[in-house]
C-alpha cells in the first residue's frame, strides 16, 4: 500500500524519468540481460545486442507503461489490466522476473538521478514497482 508520501515522492521522480523513457527503458533492460542471462529467455525473438533498435523500443513501452501506473496509482489493477493479461496469461513471465527488472531499473535511476534518489524515494519507489509488479502477475 502506497502512502501519500510514497504517492508523492514517485510522481516527483517520475517528471525526471518520463522524458528519458527509451534511454532508460533500454538501458534498465540491457542490464537485466546481462546481470540476469535467464531473463534472456522470454526474448527469444529479440535482437539483444547492445543499441539494438527492437530494446529501445520495447524499453519506451516498458517504461511508458510504468508512467500510466504513476498517473493513476489509485487504481493501478485498472490502469494495467491488459498488461496484466499479456504478462500472465500469455507470456507466462515468472514473477521473479519483476523484482529482477525493479532493481535494475533502480540501478538505472541511481546512476542518472544520484542526488533525488534518496533513501525515502528509494524506499517508495520500491514500494511502487513491487505493486506494479504484483498486478502484472496477479492473474
Ligand atoms: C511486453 C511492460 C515486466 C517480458 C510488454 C509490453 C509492455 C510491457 C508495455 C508491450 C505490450 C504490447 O506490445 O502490447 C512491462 C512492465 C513490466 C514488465 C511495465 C514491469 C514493471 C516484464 C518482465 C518480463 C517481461 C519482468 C520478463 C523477464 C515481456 C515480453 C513481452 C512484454 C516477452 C513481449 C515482447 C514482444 O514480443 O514484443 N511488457 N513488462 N515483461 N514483456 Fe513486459
Amino acid at each position: 500500500m502506497l502512502s501519500a508520501s510514497d504517492k508523492a515522492n514517485v510522481k516527483a521522480i517520475w517528471s525526471k524519468v518520463c522524458v528519458h523513457a527509451e534511454e532508460y527503458g533500454a538501458e534498465t533492460l540491457e542490464r537485466m540481460f546481462t546481470v540476469y542471462p535467464s531473463t534472456k529467455t522470454y526474448f527469444p525473438h529479440f535482437d539483444l545486442t547492445h543499441g539494438s533498435a527492437q530494446v529501445r523500443a520495447h524499453g519506451k513501452k516498458v517504461v511508458n507503461a510504468m508512467g500510466e501506473a504513476v498517473n493513476h496509482l489509485d487504481d493501478m489493477a485498472g490502469a494495467l489490466n491488459k498488461l496484466s493479461d499479456l504478462h500472465a496469461q500469455k507470456l507466462r513471465v515468472d514473477p521473479v522476473n519483476f523484482k529482477l527488472l525493479a532493481q535494475c531499473f533502480l540501478v538505472v535511476l541511481g546512476v542518472h538521478h544520484p542526488a533525488a534518489l534518496t533513501p525515502e524515494v528509494h524506499a517508495s519507489l520500491d514500494k511502487f514497482l513491487c505493486a506494479v509488479g504484483v498486478v502484472l502477475t496477479a492473474k
